[in-house]
């Protein structure tokens, strides 16, 4: 029979996370950077059990079924937009291995784009996944969005996927996004957001949610909706009505939720995690999580994070 997550509470999620992992060893991570250290670790398990091809973010399939096709409609939000303005020069924020820029620029060959991100590991590594594609209009570089440098300018269009929840000033990050699009250029991203205040949810499920984003590196919590929104404005851009795709995240958050339910409800399973590396193995607190802390529109308990798509266009 097909497992049902529905059917396990978020307490009993939360007494098997503290046998595997020991919540409060995993929450003495709060407030600390680990991305450096998460990606490390997690990069080979992302490939293994995410994505070959080096997509590290969530399948939003409308249909309610998991499939690959689920990881290409954030890079087909960007083709449709390059499209519409006719761009030729495109800039990815947080581009990980390169996935986006990678499917864009194989399906326009005349746009020029420029995949940045912090870790030097993955630049390297969407390089070696570009030249295996034999791609030559997509070029990687070393580059935090914190503030992004004065280098990148005069993009018609920027985007960043599933990145933008780590920035601490969105105000900055915001600026130098507005400054590194030309006049009429666009702006989109996706990403998971807080409808609301964790402090105020039932204590488990406020736990849920902080284990949750901890165990995707996410230390300081989630940005709340709209901060987003606030900071573009305050760069100069102009925003779009925002898209609530919560939903669509479905398919994939079911898909990842069994595998960990039943990873984590074998003791030697559980025994075998202690031997593996830490920021690894918590990606399966994530997973089991997922369906709980997410804002699906359910009667009772409902959990706060929604998945956003956010477009903004800087004034001509
Ligand atoms: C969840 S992955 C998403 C990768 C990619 N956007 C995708 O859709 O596959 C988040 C990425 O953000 C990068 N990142 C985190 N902080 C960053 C920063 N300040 N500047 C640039 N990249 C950053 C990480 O190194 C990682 O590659």
């Amino acid at each position: 029979m097909t497992f049902d997550p529905r059917t396990v509470s978020v307490s009993e999620m939360l007494t098997l996370v503290d046998k595997a992992f020991g919540i409060d060893r995993v929450m003495k991570d709060w407030g600390r950077d680990v991305v450096p250290e998460y990606y490390a670790q997690s990069g080979p398990a992302y490939e293994r059990m995410h994505s070959t091809q080096g997509c590290m973010h969530y399948a939003l399939n409308s249909d309610g079924v998991f499939s690959y096709e689920g990881y290409l409609v954030q890079p087909r939000a960007v083709l449709a937009e390059v499209a519409a303005l006719k761009g030729s020069r495109v800039l990815e924020l947080g581009c990980g291995k390169g996935f986006n820029s990678l499917f864009c620029a194989q399906h326009i060959h005349d746009v020029q784009f420029t995949g940045t991100d912090l870790l030097p590991a993955h630049v390297e590594k969407a390089r070696v996944f570009a030249a295996d594609a034999g791609r030559d209009n997509v070029v990687y570089e070393q580059a935090s969005y914190e503030p992004l440098p004065d280098r990148f300018r005069g993009y018609d269009v920027a985007f960043g996927f599933e990145t933008l929840c780590y920035a601490k000033d969105t105000d900055l990050v915001a600026a130098s996004i507005a400054a590194a699009l030309r006049p009429g250029g666009r702006f989109v991203m996706f990403d998971m957001q807080a409808m609301g205040d964790v402090d105020a949810l039932p204590s488990d499920l406020a736990r849920a949610t902080r284990l949750y984003g901890i165990s995707l590196a996410m230390t300081n919590g989630f940005l709340p909706a709209g901060q987003w929104e606030k900071s573009l404005e305050k760069a100069g851009l102009v925003v779009d009505p925002v898209e609530d795709v919560t939903k669509n995240l479905l398919p994939g958050l079911y898909h990842q939720v069994e595998m960990s339910h039943r990873t984590l409800s074998d003791w030697k399973k559980r025994i075998a995690i202690k031997a593996l590396p830490p920021y690894m193995t918590r990606n399966a607190i994530a997973a089991l999580f997922g369906p709980a802390v997410c804002r699906l529109g359910r009667d009772t308990e409902d959990g706060i994070l929604v998945y956003q798509k956010i477009t903004a266009t800087k004034p001509r």
